[in-house]
C-alpha cells in the first residue's frame, strides 16, 4: 500500500468525528451517574471531603506535590484576602529505586526529604507543623486526613501501599525520621488542590483539569468536590495501535482515556505507529515533548527535526520520513487535544447542562502548558460542540504550581499554626 494511503487510513482510525462527539459525551454522563451512584463504572466519581475554600483561610502550613519524578516540599503563608506566598520550596527527584520499591522505602524517602527542607529553611521541628499533601493517583477517603490508595497509576508501583492509608505511611516515616510534631492533616489528589487554589483567588473556578504525565478532573458536587478519576473512562473505540499499547503498558484495561491523552504515552503511540510507516525506528527516548518540537517544525526540510532526529542517532533520517513523523504526531496530539476538550465538555455541561453561565477551568500539566498547539485544538473543539457564542463561557485558565497551594488551603480547614 502506498505510504500515503496508509496514512490516510491511520488518519481515520484515530479521527474523533462530529458523530463521536456526541456518543462519547452521552457516554461520559452515564458513566458518571453510575459513579456517583455506586454502580459500576469506569469513572469512580471519588468524593474528596473537601469544599470550594471561601478565599479567607489563613495560616502556614507545609506542603507535599507527588505525582510524578518530581516530588516538592513547600513552606506556604496564607494571607486570608486570597493571596498565598510562597516562604521556601524545594524539589527532590525520587529515583526508580523510591517508585518501584517497597512503599517504606517511598516514604522514607520522602520524610527525609521533608527533613531536609525543615533544616535548610531552619523551621524548628519541636513546633508542631501541619502537612498539606497532594497526592496524584486515585484515592478513596472517609475524611479529610486519609486517602487508601486505590492503584497505582503512571509507573509508580512502589509495592504495599494500594490499599493502605498513605497518610498513615508518612506520618510513620514521619515518626521514623524523628519528626514527631510534623504531620500530614490533610490529603487531596491534584485536580482537587487545583480547583481549591484557583477558586481561592477567583470564585467563578468549578473546575479542576490535569493534562500532564497523567489526565484527570474534578469538580464540586452539591455535598463536596469530586474526583472524577477520569483517565480510566473506557467508551471510546480503540485503534490497533492503542490495543498494543494497553497490552504493553503496566495496568492494562485501565486508564484507557490516560492512554490516549496524556504525556506519559503520546510517545509511544507515536512510536508504535511509525513502526508502521518510518524504515528508521524511533527509539524509546522519544517522547511527547520531542512530539511538540517536530510539530512545531516549519522549517524548510524540518531541519529542526533532522537535528532532534540525529540526537536519537537517526542520522540520515530522509526528508519523506521526517514529514511523515510531523503528520503521526498531528494526528495523535489532535485526537488527545479533541478527547480533553470531550471530557471537559462532558464535566462543564454536568454542571452547568445548558452552559448558561461563565465557566473557569483551572487547568494544569506540561501537556497542556508545553505542547504545540494542544491548548488552541482543545479551544477550536470547544468551539465545534458548542458554537462560539456558548463555548466563550468556558474559560480555559493556566494555573501553574497550584497543586502545592491547594494542599495548603485543604490544610488550613483542619486548623492552622505557625512555623
Ligand atoms: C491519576 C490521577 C491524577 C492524574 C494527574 C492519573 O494517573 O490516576 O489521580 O490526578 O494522573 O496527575
Amino acid at each position: 500500500m502506498p505510504d500515503n494511503k496508509r496514512l490516510k487510513n491511520i488518519a481515520d482510525a484515530f479521527d474523533v468525528s462530529r458523530q463521536d462527539i456526541g456518543r462519547i459525551i452521552r457516554d461520559f454522563h452515564s458513566e458518571m451517574r453510575k459513579g456517583l451512584s455506586r454502580r459500576k463504572s469506569s469513572l469512580k466519581m471519588l468524593p474528596a471531603y473537601v469544599k470550594k475554600p471561601k478565599g479567607t483561610e489563613r495560616g502556614e502550613f507545609l506542603a507535599l506535590d507527588l505525582g510524578g519524578t518530581n516530588f516538592r516540599v513547600l513552606a506556604l503563608r496564607l494571607k486570608g484576602k486570597r493571596r498565598i506566598s510562597v516562604l521556601g520550596s524545594k524539589k527532590f527527584i525520587l529515583k526508580k529505586k523510591h517508585i518501584t520499591g517497597t512503599g517504606k522505602t517511598l516514604f522514607d524517602f520522602i520524610a527525609g526529604c521533608i527533613k531536609t527542607f525543615m533544616d535548610e529553611y531552619k523551621i524548628d521541628t519541636g513546633q508542631k507543623h501541619n502537612i498539606g499533601f497532594t497526592f496524584s493517583f486515585p484515592m478513596k477517603k472517609r475524611r479529610i486526613s486519609s486517602g487508601i490508595l486505590l492503584r497505582w497509576t503512571k509507573g509508580f508501583k512502589a509495592g504495599a501501599v494500594e490499599g493502605k492509608d498513605v497518610v498513615e505511611l508518612l506520618n510513620e516515616s514521619l515518626e521514623r525520621k524523628g519528626l514527631h510534631n510534623t504531620k500530614v492533616v490533610a490529603i487531596a489528589n491534584d485536580t482537587v488542590s487545583t480547583l481549591v487554589a484557583k477558586s481561592y483567588e477567583d470564585k467563578t473556578c468549578d473546575v479542576g483539569v490535569i493534562l500532564g504525565t497523567g489526565t484527570n478532573a474534578c469538580y464540586p458536587e452539591k455535598q463536596m468536590i469530586i474526583n472524577i478519576e477520569w483517565g480510566n473512562f473506557n467508551k471510546i473505540r480503540l485503534t490497533p495501535y492503542d490495543r498494543t499499547l494497553n497490552h504493553l503498558s503496566q495496568n492494562p484495561g485501565e486508564q484507557i482515556l490516560e492512554k490516549m491523552i496524556s504525556g506519559m504515552y503520546l510517545g509511544v503511540l507515536t512510536r508504535l505507529v511509525a513502526r508502521d510507516l518510518i524504515r528508521e525506528a524511533i527509539p524509546e527516548a522519544f517522547k511527547a515533548e520531542h512530539m511538540s518540537i517536530v510539530e512545531a517544525d516549519t522549517s524548510k526540510n524540518l531541519s529542526h527535526t533532522d537535528k532532534l532526529l540525529k540526537k536519537f542517532r537517526i542520522r540520515d533520517s530522509k526528508y519523506s520520513d521526517r514529514k511523515l513523523l510531523k503528520k503521526i504526531c498531528a494526528i495523535i496530539s489532535t485526537r488527545a487535544a479533541r478527547l480533553s476538550a470531550l471530557a471537559i465538555a462532558s464535566v462543564v455541561t454536568k454542571i452547568d447542562p445548558r452552559l448558561s453561565g461563565k465557566h473557569t477551568i483551572a487547568v494544569d500539566g506540561s501537556v497542556y502548558e508545553k505542547y504545540t498547539g494542544f491548548s488552541r485544538r482543545i479551544k477550536a473543539t470547544l468551539k465545534e460542540i458548542f458554537g462560539n457564542k456558548k463555548a466563550a463561557n468556558i474559560r480555559l485558565s493556566l494555573t501553574k504550581d497550584a497543586s502545592a497551594k491547594g494542599a495548603a488551603i485543604i490544610a488550613a480547614a483542619v486548623g492552622a499554626r505557625s512555623f
